[in-house]
Order: C-alpha cells, then structure tokens, then sequence
C-alpha cells in the first residue's frame, strides 16, 4: 500500500459563500488545509477591509473546534475601489491580496472592473506596497468565443498589465489553457497560476458526456484535450509557478440543474484526493508537495506549514451530498464515487 507524507497543504482559491453554506462548507476545507485564499465574490461582494475582518469572523465560527486553520482574505476590486483603504487594510493584516474580476465574467462578478485602465492607480498602489493581484482570467465582450476568452485575457489585458507595471505580482488564478501555462512561465517569479481539480481531470467532452452535466460547468470552462495535458504536465513539473488552488465553489443543487445553471465545481470533500489521482497517474507523487504546500506558500512570502499530514491509497467513500437547512444539497464533485486515497488518522 502506498503512503505519501507530505507538509500539509494550503488551498490558494476557495469560495465559502456565507451564512448557512459557509457553516456546512468550511470544515471540508480547514480539515484539510493550513490556509485558504477566501474569494470575495459574495453578495454584496467583500470590497473593504471592514467588511473583510467580520467576513473572517465568520468563517473562524464555522472552523471545527481543535482545527488550525486560517483563512487569508482577499478584496474584490471594483471600478470605484480606494487604493488607501485596500493598502491600509493590507498593512494592518486583513487582506493578503486583491482580486480582479472582470465585470460580468463569472459568478457574482457583476459590480466588477468594467475597463482595466480604471484600476492603474490601485495596481500602482498594489505595486508598491507588495499586494498580489489575483485574476480571474477572461475578457467578457459577447462577440468572443467562450472557449477563447482566457487567451484574450492574456493578450489584451494580462501581458499589457505585467509590462505597466513591474512590481506587481500576478496569480492567474484557475488557469485553463496551454497559452495560460506558457504566460506564467514567460514571466517566472513574477507571475503564478493556481490550477483546479476539473481542469487537470476532465476535458470540455465532460459536460456533454451522455447528456448535459451540469455539475461539469465551471468558469473558465473546461476545454480541450491537448489544454488538460499541458495542465498536468505544469502541475505535476514541480515549477514554483504552480500551485494548488481548487476553486471549490459550492452551489444549491437547483441553482447548477436548472435552465440556466450556475458555474462552478465543489470539490472541497474530495480536492487532495482528486490531485493525488492526477500525480500518481502522471508518476509524480514524488513532487506533489511542491504543488500542494511549498510553491504556494513560497509566492506569497509566506512560511510553508510545519505540520506534516500522511496519505495512503486506499478505496474510500467521501463525498456525500451536503445537506444545508432548509436551502437544499449540494453535489460535491465525485458524487457517489470511491476515491483512491484517505488521509491517516490524526494526521
Ligand atoms: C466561481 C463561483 O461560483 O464563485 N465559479 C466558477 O465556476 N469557478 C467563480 C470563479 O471562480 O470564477
Ligand atoms: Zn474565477
Ligand atoms: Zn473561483
């Protein structure tokens, strides 16, 4: 039986939601994890550092008594954000980074940035002060292909953005596509990438398999084959570029099946062993820890986790629907599936 022990892991882009859902949703993540990049795409979304500290306090009550976790907050820039405040906020250890949502390109993403150039002050002030920008990675004009919009990103408002501004960091987060991979290499140490569970595991063939999957759609969507093996080949290189982020973004089950459903993939249940899949499959278990606990923590300037976590292949059942009172389920990725791993006990 194999067994691989490794430091434990951080989650570099998560979705809690709030309420009710942030209550069921929040230990799958802090059983696991050390740290979680918290997204602020909420309804109204986290914009300010007032509304990020009580935010917090609210996934710190939802965390199981006798698990160390902390989430780490991020701000959801807005055309109208005030760079003091998100630096101020910075500095006095609320938020570890900013995130850039264009307007209109995924979920809750409505109050977002409606043109790149009305942020340069703010990416200016990120700049100096040593704030990630975090993106989600699409441009949104109607005309542009679905399957195209992350390679318009990187052309139109990625690239332009790295050679304005030379100080700034950029995490590419959930990245989808071969030109996404080749970016974040191009710009080595300045630039990383998080990338999900779905993406190394499935290509678009997933959301049509048989008959329209709901729970398969996510933003950016899945794409082609040849996108998913340059994702896995990047993941499992052991590249500090690269890094664990799953994008676990819990949806009431009859919000994703629906006439317009909902994008995003919860795979908080099932996420380390989701990965482990990938990299025993690819012979690189011998560098999923770089991926999963040191290249993360290592962009960030932050210390990699001392606590070691062990796993061994075994056949387990995990991921069971989540109940939440009186909202409905919530269909985790892998719904009624055994997974290959388990995590030892007290580790
Ligand atoms: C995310 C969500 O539901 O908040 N959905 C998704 O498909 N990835 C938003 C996001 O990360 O783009
Ligand atoms: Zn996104
Ligand atoms: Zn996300």
């Amino acid at each position: 039986m194999r067994s691989i022990t490794i430091r434990r892991p951080d989650d570099w882009h998560v979705h809690f939601r709030d309420g009710a859902v942030l209550q069921q949703v929040v230990p799958f993540t802090a059983r696991v994890f050390g740290r979680a990049i918290v997204m602020p795409n909420l309804t109204p979304p986290v914009t300010n550092a007032a509304t990020a500290a009580s935010y917090r306090d609210r996934i710190m009550s939802a965390v199981p008594t006798g698990v160390a976790f902390t989430p780490l907050m991020t701000c959801y820039l807005t055309d109208d954000t005030d760079p003091s405040d998100l630096v101020r906020g910075h500095a006095g250890g609320v938020f570890t980074a900013a995130k850039l949502y264009p307007a209109h390109a995924t979920t809750n993403s409505q109050h977002g940035v409606t043109a790149i150039e009305k942020i340069y002050p703010v990416l200016e002030a990120m700049a100096e002060h040593g704030i990630p920008l975090l993106t989600h990675g699409e441009i949104t004009r109607a005309e542009v292909d679905i399957f195209d919009r992350e390679k318009g990103f990187i052309d139109e408002v990625l690239i332009p953005v790295m050679e304005r501004f030379p100080g700034l960091k950029v995490v590419m987060e959930h990245i989808t596509t071969k030109q996404g991979v080749q970016v974040v290499r191009s710009y080595r140490g300045r630039m990383g990438a998080t990338i999900t569970p779905q993406h190394l595991l499935y290509n678009r063939n997933a959301i049509f398999q048989g008959g329209l999957r709901p729970h398969m759609y996510c933003l950016p969507v899945l794409k082609r084959e040849e996108h998913r093996l340059a994702l896995r080949a990047a993941a499992t290189s052991g590249e500090a570029s690269f890094f664990l982020g799953t994008d676990t973004a819990p949806h009431l089950q009859h919000l994703k099946e629906a006439a317009c459903g909902c994008a995003g993939v919860f795979s908080a249940p099932v996420a380390l062993q989701a990965y482990l899949k990938v990299f025993a499959e690819e012979g690189a278990l011998d560098r999923f820890e770089a991926f999963a606990s040191l290249n993360g923590p290592a962009f960030y300037g932050l210390p990699p986790n001392e606590e070691k976590v062990t796993f061994v292949e075994a056949s387990t059942f995990l991921a069971e629907r989540v109940r939440v009172e009186s909202e409905g389920e919530i269909v985790p990725l892998f719904d009624g599936e055994m997974v290959d791993w388990a995590q030892a006990r007290g580790a």
